[in-house]
């Protein structure tokens, strides 16, 4: 039953959608765009000059997008164009009786100073700098602003001395002086691309240079800018640049194309970085960092970004998309390419146990709320809210299902097809499907359903009988309204025989093999299983290897069975699968009846069994040993009913402290030994040990993670600070304020500290983060900062942010709707947090609506209208 709420006399203003099937081919195109840009003290200048040539008979106008952008004047073929040929308004300049072909000029201001907004050109401190994607160019100067209109770029940044690094896509072709105490760079990209890969940036900045040899014999220049003073931490993203470049020329064949590739680190930025032509910039975050002032996480992310950006350079530039319906095209495919480069920089299995944790957190929890949508969507008011969890995650899921069922070859070679077919094109995701289909017989097209259908498909595997499996799937109606049908699901699986040996089986009378992929591609299917080994007996079934398909998998196996597999599973993901589940149970079984003794004490034992297996890496335990996270807690104990968050929080520190007590000698031994400090996979396991340690209370285990907390490697310190910031005990303060004193001056650990405080079960009631936010090395205008206090808060703070009173909420709303004046992206991405409701109490359900309705009263960008439209109109 759906709790009814009265819907207001008149809530957020309904969003305007912009719908896929109305996709038109452009009717004029701009084969060569030269971009003059001017920087003055308050203001900059843009002299834009197409090349523009119409497309069809039609004569319609040119049109063309310009926001926030003040109008100069306009010349066709150096004439000034008259005012009755042109239209303009807020968003768009369209020109009439214009001749098939000509040269337009266009000239026009901004003020990118003022620009809270961080898209278009914008001041991040002392520099000036670009964020385009996917529709920021329009805001630096007017121009059809699509990603099928490609052009070849050559562009000109002219400023005061102060700035002596005036970089942009492309090759340097020109330096100089110009008039009045001012130079200017000429820079030159030969490949055409969509405005949204155009870079620029104005600084005063240390460059760090590096080389890479390309596999062809030619040399590519790598430098990497950041402020002064920061050179020190760049080495680490410059290894990961190498090692991807690397990567992309043995796995994929692909070499990089230009002799220069840059990097910028600017601190105001919405998003973790930008695969800009030859020019990526990223989040100071992404790329500073050492192993004092970074985590092992970190640096794994910094590698992981890194990666992501330059494999963007293929996959999104060369070919790039049609239209942004087709984003996942682009992004699906590149974290998928980031993800195996990861996996084959560290361990495979971790890496992947890893993927799945954030897949079930992060899109799972979409596929469940008011913004759930297909990986390409039928409709957005704003592109900007669809860079999701769903474009990405699931994204990459679904190239990496028609992965294996190719296998590596054939994926290999459908991806060459899609190279010859497609390069210097703008394409769809059907064309994509396309390539890898004709690569081999396996019937990849019946995948595009996964394209068109939203919502987590249930995958349900039941025993009939001796050796006989039903499996049977289903796909619950989802906020996108889309189609339920059964979809193709590759399910890998194995039997595990009574020793904890492979066993070889068959399929319905197939080869006898010890691991297996079955498509399900249908609404259910038996199998029988087989095998000339008497031990198929008692075997158990180990299903959805790897994660093969992101699906929700419910199972009949009994708790020893899952310990079983949890103990001697040759699939790593399905042992760390094995863990997970009964976690949950027990979790579960606490939220109701009171902790399953029975159950706890076989994980305890299973638990026990891995600690002390030697032939297991420590970054493996770790992953196994880590808690389900707060939502996939929430979305198992939701099957069925509604859940209280603030109730799980708390269960799942007393599950903690359980396995605490059990593993304590384990715990003390481990932590003793320096050993652990030295290598990132044994540092991971201490930090589990340190996060069930001290919820057990020993004041011994306390009071070493509190030393720990001072600890010079950051991966420790903060393993420990975490740890530390679950327990209500002086340690907790006092460690917390050390590390501040330490680390007060440095901007971005100073970003870990805010984080802890606005986390804290115990410390972080509203008062706690309005002083965060008085804090000197706060800066509301710094994404970054504001991630830190409110992001940490509504997504990491389950006590105070659900608080009953609503005060979580409410404090939200206020926060969101300051923020969203300045910055709308970032608000609207924020305010998702009050959307994921649907699984609460109906009194919660309210209050939270009550925090949207109190948004709505406002006036709200077109982001975050429509994040607060969709969270109202689901109830
Ligand atoms: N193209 C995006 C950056 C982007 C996203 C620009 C949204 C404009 C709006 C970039 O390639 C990207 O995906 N970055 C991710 C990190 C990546 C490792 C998944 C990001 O910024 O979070
Ligand atoms: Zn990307």
């Amino acid at each position: 039953m759906k709790w009814h709420i009265q819907p207001l006399a008149m809530e957020a203003s309904s969003p305007r959608y912009i719908r896929r099937q109305e996709y038109k081919k452009p009717d004029w195109l701009i084969p060569q765009t030269h971009l003059d840009v001017q920087i003055f003290d308050k203001f900059a200048r843009s002299t834009i000059t197409l090349n523009v040539t119409r497309t069809s008979d039609t004569s319609e106008p040119l049109v063309l997008q310009g926001e926030q952008l003040e109008f100069i004047s306009a010349f066709c073929d150096g004439v000034p164009l008259a005012a009755l040929q042109m239209v303009l308004t807020a968003e768009e300049l369209t020109i009439s009786g214009l001749p098939p072909q000509c040269e337009l000029k266009i000239i026009s201001q901004t003020d990118p100073y003022h620009n809270t907004a961080l898209e278009g050109l914008y001041a991040s401190g002392d520099m000036l700098c670009t964020q385009c994607e996917p529709e920021g160019f329009r805001r630096i100067a007017y121009f059809s602003d699509r990603p099928d209109v490609m052009s070849i770029f050559t562009t000109r940044i002219e400023a005061d001395l102060k700035y002596p690094n005036l970089l942009s896509n492309g090759n340097l072709e020109q330096t100089g002086l110009s008039e009045g105490g001012r130079h200017f760079a000429v820079w030159h990209d030969p490949h055409p691309k969509p405005s949204y890969l155009f870079a620029l940036v104005a600084g005063d900045l240390a460059c760090v240079k590096d080389q890479f040899i390309r596999a062809s014999g030619q040399k590519v220049d790598l430098h990497i800018y950041v402020e002064k003073g920061n050179e020190h931490l760049t080495s680490h993203a410059m290894d990961s640049l190498k090692a991807s470049m690397k990567w992309d020329e043995d796995v994929y064949g692909l070499e990089y194309d230009l002799d220069l590739f840059q990097i910028v680190a600017v601190s105001h930025f919405n998003m973790g970085a930008m695969e800009n032509k030859g020019l990526n910039i990223f989040n100071s975050k992404f790329v500073l960092a050492d192993e004092n002032t970074a985590t092992d996480d970190d640096l794994a992310r910094v590698e992981s970004i890194v990666a992501h950006e330059y494999f963007h350079n293929w996959t999104g530039n060369r070919v790039t998309c049609r239209d942004w319906f087709q984003l996942t095209l682009k992004e699906g495919l590149t974290v998928f390419r980031d993800q195996c480069f990861s996996a084959d920089m560290h361990d495979e299995g971790v890496k992947r146990a890893e993927d799945i944790k954030i897949l079930r957190s992060v899109q799972f929890s979409e596929d469940a709320s008011p913004t759930a949508h297909p990986i390409r969507p039928e409709q957005y008011s704003e592109i900007n809210n669809f860079y999701t969890p769903t474009i990405y995650e699931k994204g990459a899921e679904v190239i990496r299902m028609m992965y294996h069922v190719l296998g590596k070859d054939a994926y290999r070679k459908g991806i060459d097809i899609y190279f010859e077919r497609h390069d210097g094109q703008a394409v769809t995701c059907d064309e994509f499907i396309s390539a890898l289909d004709a690569a081999s017989d396996a019937d990849i097209q019946t995948f595009s359903i996964w394209y068109r259908q939203a919502g987590t498909p249930e995958l349900t595997a039941a025993r009939k009988g001796q050796n006989t499996i039903y499996f049977s799937q289903s796909l619950a109606p989802n906020a996108a309204n889309t189609s339920t049908d059964p979809m193709p699901i590759p399910v890998k699986m194995g039997l595990v025989g009574k020793q904890g040996e492979a066993i070889a089986f068959s399929i319905d009378g197939g080869p006898q093999k010890t691991d297996h992929l079955v498509m399900l591609d249908s609404a259910d299917k038996t199998l029988t299983l087989s095998s000339d080994s008497a031990e198929i007996a008692g075997a158990v079934p180990s299903i959805l290897r790897g994660f093969s398909a992101p699906v929700r998998l419910n199972h009949d196996l009994e708790i020893d069975e899952i310990a079983h597999l949890a103990s001697f599973d040759s699939d790593k993901v399905n042992r760390y699968e094995a863990f997970q589940t009964l976690y949950k149970q027990a979790i579960s079984a606490r939220m109701t009846a009171g902790p399953d003794e029975k159950l706890e004490d076989i994980l305890g034992q299973a638990i026990g069994r891995l600690l002390a297996d030697a032939s297991l890496n420590d970054d493996f335990k770790a992953i196994s040993i880590s808690l389900p996270s707060q939502a996939e807690t929430e979305q198992a104990a939701s099957i069925g009913g509604f859940v209280d968050p603030v109730a799980i929080y708390w269960t799942r520190m007393a599950l903690g402290k359980a396995l605490g007590n059990i593993s304590q000698s384990w715990i003390s031994a481990y932590i003793a030994d320096e050993v652990h400090q030295h290598n990132a996979a044994s540092r991971q396991l201490l930090g589990g040990a340190l996060s069930w340690g001290v919820l057990t209370g020993n004041e011994e285990t306390i009071s070493r993670t509190e030393a720990f907390a001072l600890h010079k490697n950051m991966t420790i310190s903060m393993a420990a600070l975490r740890a530390l910031n679950t327990i209500n005990h002086a340690a907790r303060e006092r460690a917390l304020s050390h590390f501040h004193d330490k680390w007060q001056d440095h901007s971005l650990v100073m970003e870990k500290w805010f984080s802890l405080k606005a986390c804290s079960a115990y410390a972080s009631d509203i008062e706690a983060l309005h002083r965060l936010m008085a804090h000197p090395a706060f800066d509301f205008k710094n994404p970054n900062k504001v991630r830190s206090v409110l992001g940490s808060f509504c997504s990491a703070n389950p006590v105070h942010f659900h608080d009953q009173s609503g005060s979580g909420y409410q404090f939200m709303a206020e926060q969101l709707a300051r923020l969203d004046a300045q910055n709308p992206q970032i608000a609207a991405r924020m305010a998702i947090s009050l959307t994921r409701f649907a699984h609460y109490h109906p009194e919660r359900q309210k209050l939270m609506c009550d925090a949207l309705r109190q948004l709505a009263k406002g006036r709200l960008s077109r982001d975050l209208n429509e994040v607060v439209s969709k969270g109202l109109t689901s109830l």
